[in-house]
């Protein structure tokens, strides 16, 4: 006990002197920082680095709250300040990666800083437009599982004998794809991973890495960072039923399933008026929703999902469910008049057709008569071509039927 006391006022009496000691230090006018030593960039994982440095064993003693400011240049620029003498990184690196460090010193209100240190990480080699591009992905949960599902198209400069290896990373977890979809040259365009390790509420992010292989040239490879509630699609919502009261419609439907709560849905219902061809859309947040409707028409009704801003960032929208119908279907007088009317315009058309063609002798100019006629044939023709017109079949249909070489044959069978 008594030891424990003594050794808290010796620490005290040492911090304090620390900070009287900084303190007159930074009455000083210049105040010499170096720079932190021995800096190097390794990686760890999918687009994840480590960087690490020493403080400069040069430096002066009395200096001890030091800070350090780190500067990330490649790929895409940052800066931030740490007292620790590590600093984990998630970037995308088919680009190579660049960083800078130094070390600083707020004094007060006075700030110095020491000459920066730099280290990087070369891009992976390979061919320019080798690479997989328009990498996309999304993750659904099914059967309570979190699948990933991604699609990329081969690079244009990639030969015919490139493939393609997909790697995603979440947290600590990476893991290679099994599962692949092949275009016509057997290259891998798109992976399937029915059940992965990826957070079921769509928080975090995912890093992808595609590399590839090819005996004719080097492949680049693709990195790619998703967040993942961008890319997350929830389920479309369960059991959606309505009924027709009177003029009233009421909808109701269950939440997705979904590793959210109820209370985390926005929707938007679909109520389509199939007469009058118009459709309306609500938003709303409720699992229900009833409206007044005309009870002579008949409706198509879907639903749709996301999750609300209340408990994540905003991502995609489910699919619609499927249409469920209300109401009566009658074809309108409109439908029924221009359906008549067409169908006597084909008729008449058809009837003028043949009156033509009779009073002209059309198909004598077309073809003309065999040497010897035989009125038989003439006979043949007419009585076809009438029949054929009757039963709805083309004048073409019946010339070529005329055009049948066995003609005389036929001739003398059917008569
Ligand atoms: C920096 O690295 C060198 C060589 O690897 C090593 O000898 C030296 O001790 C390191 N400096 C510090 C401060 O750790
Ligand atoms: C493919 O290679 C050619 C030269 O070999 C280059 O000019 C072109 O930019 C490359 N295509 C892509 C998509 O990078
Ligand atoms: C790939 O992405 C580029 C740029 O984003 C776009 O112009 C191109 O149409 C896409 N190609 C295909 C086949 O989707
Ligand atoms: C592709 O990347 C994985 C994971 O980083 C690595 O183990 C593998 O050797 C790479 N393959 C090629 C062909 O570069
Ligand atoms: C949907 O309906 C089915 C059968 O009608 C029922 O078993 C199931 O529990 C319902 N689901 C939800 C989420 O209410």
């Amino acid at each position: 006990m008594y030891h424990q006391y003594i050794m808290v006022i010796i620490f005290l009496f040492l911090t304090e002197s620390a900070v009287v000691l900084q303190a007159n230090l930074c009455l000083e006018k210049e105040i010499l920082l170096l720079p932190p030593v021995n800096f190097t960039i390794m990686v760890t994982g999918l687009s994840k680095v480590l960087l690490r440095w020493k403080p400069n064993p040069n430096q002066d003693p009395r200096i001890n709250c030091v800070k350090y400011n780190v500067k990330i240049n490649t790929p895409n620029e940052d800066d931030y300040e740490t007292k620790k003498t590590q600093s984990t990184s998630v970037n995308v690196l088919h680009q190579g990666f660049s960083a800078s460090v130094q070390t600083v010193l707020h004094c007060g209100s006075r700030f110095f800083q020491s000459n920066w240190v730099s280290a990087e990480l070369q891009a992976p080699p390979g061919v320019p437009g080798t690479s997989a591009v328009n990498l996309t992905c999304v993750t659904k949960i099914i059967r309570n599982e979190v699948s990933l599902h991604c699609t990329w198209i081969v690079g244009r400069n990639a030969s015919e004998d490139t493939q393609y290896f997909f790697f995603y990373r979440f947290d600590r977890y990476t893991k290679e794809c099994q599962e692949y979809r092949k275009d016509s040259w057997n290259r891998n365009i798109a992976c399937w991973f029915p059940e992965t390790a990826i957070d079921g509420k769509g928080r975090g992010k995912l890093a992808v890495h595609i590399n590839g292989s090819s005996k004719q040239m080097v492949i680049k490879p693709l990195d790619q960072l998703f967040d993942l509630h961008a890319i997350d699609q929830v389920n479309p919502p369960m059991n959606v039923t309505a009924k027709m009261e009177g003029n009233h419609l009421f909808i109701q439907w269950e939440k997705p399933v979904s590793n959210f709560p109820r209370k985390c849905f926005d929707y938007e219902v679909d109520i389509y008026n199939i007469r009058r061809d118009y459709s309306k859309i609500q938003k709303l947040q409720g699992n229900s929703f009833d409206l007044i409707i005309d009870p002579t028409c008949k409706y198509s009704i879907k639903v749709r999902a996301t999750v609300s801003f209340d408990c994540r960032k905003n991502g995609l929208w489910s699919e619609w469910s499927q249409s469920i119908y209300v109401g009566e279907y009658e074809p309108t007088h409109m439908t029924e008049w221009l359906l008549s009317v067409l169908m006597a315009t084909i008729c008449f058309f058809l009837l003028s057709l043949f009156f033509i063609c009779r009073i002209c002798h059309i198909w004598t100019k077309l073809f003309p008569p065999i040497p010897r006629p035989n009125s038989k044939v003439k006979d043949l023709f007419i009585s076809n071509i009438y029949e054929k017109s009757r039963s709805g079949e083309t004048e073409i249909e019946a010339i070529s039927y005329v055009e049948y070489p066995g003609l005389d044959n036929l001739d003398d069978s059917v008569f």
